[in-house]
């Protein structure tokens, strides 16, 4: 009956699609959290490349059952195109094995405006929202004036919501941000018809899921975003409106903390950012393209959902200690191992200076972050290709040594290292690290 967690330690984008696809091979079902289609999640077979928005990663294997949580905030038109995208790529997104929370919530072309609109009148650039509608419906689902998933069971009760919904917040759209926001009846007509068509899928999915830990399954919780966006515990206001941390897994997908065993913390080996937002250990130099690429590698650091080149900088240890605490995590699955290839020597983070003191610790308000320098370690790096390697033994001694230094900052053990996005890049450990 385990409930196994992944859920990223950064900013977003460490590897979870990766992870959770690689982990999903020994699951029986897959279930994601938060967020909604601001989430960017890549899975490589072969030479078939998914990229992953709202439908868990866990979807690429044929034997599992996914499911979109009541943590989610669902745009129904992006949701049917993955459906279709996906099997168009012959894979079985029947709902048979996909299905969708009735308590999730939607998002609609009002969401959208009201997204854009804010970021627009927001100072200095705003938060650098994927202006995907997520602040917008989560602040509806909170103000008690969301529309859920659920009223898709009624299309015509559902589409009467969504017009009078798209009214009321054209009146907010023109009134305080001065624009016109889409025909409300079109809109209706169109929600209509993606109820019609998501209708089969609706669920409840805490109760599915505890039907499968009762039975003895083995679940996966994706998360979508990272530690440090989350609403409450990531660097505020410069974060997104769900709880990606290890609570949100459980809120989200309506389940108690019984089943939990391992919570893996998936960590990229350096940092990187899209948006707006303090990072101390950013770097404008050539190692900073050296880390982002050139955008010719699927891999590059170029946002999968917007293509926003990513702010990149190296590994910060502090903040991944309080990723450790806040989601007590027992392990860290560690990627792009073999972009640090070449670099030397490589740096990590391993306090902050602040007016001249040292601090082994985040600060208490994460805002302030952007006032506090980073303090490194350098440790000498390496040349080997490691994307052709499989076992710990046969990667090289400096290559360890980083694995050994980052698992003794955190008080981690490291049980996966991932060297390439392919399936079977991947050193997995045991005892013997
Ligand atoms: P997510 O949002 O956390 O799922 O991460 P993204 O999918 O947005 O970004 C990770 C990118 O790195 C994807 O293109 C992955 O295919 C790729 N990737 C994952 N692990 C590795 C790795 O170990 N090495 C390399 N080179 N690429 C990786
Ligand atoms: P995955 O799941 C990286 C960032 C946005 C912005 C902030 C708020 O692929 O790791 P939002 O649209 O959520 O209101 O934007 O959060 N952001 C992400 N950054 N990876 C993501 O998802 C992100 N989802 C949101 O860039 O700074
Ligand atoms: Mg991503």
């Amino acid at each position: 009956m385990p409930l196994d967690v992944i859920l990223g330690s950064q900013w977003g984008d460490e590897g979870k699609g990766r992870i959770t696809d690689l982990l999903a091979a020994e699951a029986d079902v897959v279930a994601r959290f938060n967020g909604g289609d601001n989430a960017g999640h890549s899975v490589t077979v072969g030479d078939r490349l998914f990229k992953l928005h709202l439908v868990p990663s866990g979807i690429v294997h044929s034997h599992t059952t996914c499911l979109l949580g009541n943590g989610m905030v669902i745009n129904p038109a992006q949701l049917l195109e993955e459906i279709d995208q996906l099997d168009a790529l012959g894979i079985d997104v029947s709902p048979d094995r996909l299905k969708l929370s009735s308590a999730s919530h939607i998002i609609t072309p009002a969401h959208l405006a009201l997204d854009g609109a804010r970021e627009t009148k927001r100072d200095e650039g705003g938060l650098g929202t994927t202006r995907r509608g997520i602040g917008p419906a989560y602040t509806d689902k909170a103000a008690r004036d969301g529309l859920r998933a659920g009223a898709m069971e009624k299309p015509e009760d559902f589409a009467s919501q969504i017009e009078a919904h798209m009214r009321s917040t054209a009146e907010i759209l023109d009134h305080v941000y001065g624009h016109k926001a889409p025909e409300a009846t079109d809109v209706a007509r169109t929600y209509y018809e993606h109820a019609v068509r998501l209708q089969p899928y609706l669920a409840d999915v805490g109760a599915l899921l505890a039907d499968s830990l009762e039975q003895g399954k083995v679940v996966l919780a994706e998360g979508a975003q990272g530690t440090l966006l989350d609403l409450d515990h990531g660097t505020y206001p410069y974060v997104t409106s769900s709880t990606s941390t290890v609570a949100g897994a459980l809120l989200g997908l309506g389940i108690g903390p019984k089943y939990l065993r391992r919570i893996i913390g998936v960590t990229k080996c350096f940092q990187t950012r899209v948006g707006t937002g303090p990072f101390p250990t950013e770097l404008f130099d050539d190692t900073a393209e050296r880390l982002r690429g050139t955008g010719e590698q699927p891999w590059d650091e170029f946002g999968t959902t917007t293509g926003r080149p990513r702010r990149c900088g190296w590994l910060d240890g502090v903040l991944l200690r309080y990723a450790a605490r806040i989601n007590s995590l027992s392990e860290l699955a560690l990627t792009k191992l073999d972009v640090l290839s070449g670099i030397d020597p490589i740096r990590l983070c391993v306090a902050y200076q602040h007016e001249g003191n040292t601090y082994e610790d985040l600060p208490s308000d994460p805002a302030s972050l952007g006032q506090y320098a980073a303090q490194y370690e350098e440790l000498p790096g390496w040349i080997d290709d490691l994307t052709v390697i499989h076992r710990w033994d046969d990667l090289p001694y400096n290559t360890q040594a980083y694995v050994h230094r980052v698992q003794a900052l955190t008080g981690l053990p490291v049980h996966l290292i991932s060297v390439g996005p392919e399936r079977d890049q991947v050193v997995r450990l045991g005892n013997e690290n």
